[in-house]
């Protein structure tokens, strides 16, 4: 898969290790985010991300601040954008299987009971059920 990343001061530790996972299992990651401490807004970085993505040939993006949280919506505000802000293997999957999130959010300064490496791969295998839930969808790109 071919991933866009980006991240704030609060999600440095985890954004690098997300990207070493990805490339270890052969995705294609293309970071965007900060490698140091120094501070940065959550809502440069996620437009950072959303623009890179919307250039086309992305599977999905990922998006890390200290929450998860600030990123999240600020990705969200992005047209056509689905990011799903996930905590563990059930919203993981739902994201995807439901949502067809393509985004997803991780905070650097959370404490997940199952690690977010575990997380992106049921993410990635989960399939959209399509169906009922892509009205729903089309819905959700006709708001603001
Ligand atoms: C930065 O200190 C912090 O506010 C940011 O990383 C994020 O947690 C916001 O939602």
């Amino acid at each position: 898969m071919k991933i866009v990343i980006a991240n704030d001061h609060g999600a440095v530790a985890l954004k690098k290790r997300i990207v070493a996972w990805l490339e270890s299992k052969g995705h294609e990651v293309v970071n965007l985010g900060i490698d140091t401490e120094d501070r940065v807004d959550y809502p440069d970085q996620a437009a950072r991300a959303v623009s890179e993505y919307c250039k086309g040939g992305y599977d999905f993006g990922i998006v890390c601040c200290g929450t998860g949280i600030g990123i999240s919506i600020a990705a969200n505000r992005h047209r056509g954008i689905r990011c799903a802000l996930i905590h563990d293997t059930y919203t993981a999957s739902m994201a995807k299987a439901h949502n067809n999130a393509n985004f997803v959010a991780f905070g650097g300064r959370v404490s997940y009971h199952e690690p977010v490496e575990q997380l992106l791969e049921v993410f990635m295998s989960t399939e959209f059920e399509g169906g009922r839930h892509s009205g729903r969808i089309e819905k959700l790109d006709m708001l603001g």
